[in-house]
């Protein structure tokens, strides 16, 4: 068996977070995702996600490419979370290049690119527009 881990927010899912699963997926044989918590985006970003992290964690969790989800606390602990789950290979969007090349003591480290014109941020900016429009 080979493990891939990745990480992100996945919040308000969309076709870039679908289509990077599943190409982790094909790297390996099982395929472990650290989803960002709700505290976590907060002190990173400084706002909420739109969906809980438990509302994220389901959604990511019944893609049924997806064998495993847990909680990212902390930025600082990647390397532990890698080395707990058994992390063949760490795959990141291409938004991340050269980010977690520390983690290749642990794991090989692979950056995918990112699905172009989509992404949370935009989507929110879009909501947000229109919800003031009404
Ligand atoms: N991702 C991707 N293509 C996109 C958007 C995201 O491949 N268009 C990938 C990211 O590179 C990351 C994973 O999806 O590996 C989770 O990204 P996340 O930060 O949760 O989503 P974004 O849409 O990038 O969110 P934001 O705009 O808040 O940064």
């Amino acid at each position: 068996m080979s493990t891939i881990v990745t990480f992100g927010t996945f919040d308000l899912f969309h076709i870039g977070h679908l289509r990077v699963l599943e190409r982790a997926a094909e790297l390996g044989t099982h395929l472990t995702v650290g989803i960002s918590t709700d505290e976590l985006n907060e002190a990173k970003k400084g706002y909420a996600p739109v969906y809980s992290y438990e509302e994220r964690s389901r959604i990511v969790a019944a893609l049924g490419i997806v064998d495993e989800v847990f909680a990212e606390e902390t930025l600082e602990q990647k390397g532990d979370y890698l080395i707990q789950h058994g992390a063949d290979a760490l795959v990141m969007g291409s938004d991340w290049e050269g980010r977690f090349d520390e983690f290749r003591s642990i794991c090989e480290v692979v950056y995918l690119p990112r699905t172009p014109g989509i992404s949370t941020s935009a989507l929110r900016r879009v909501l947000s527009s229109d919800i003031d429009e009404l």
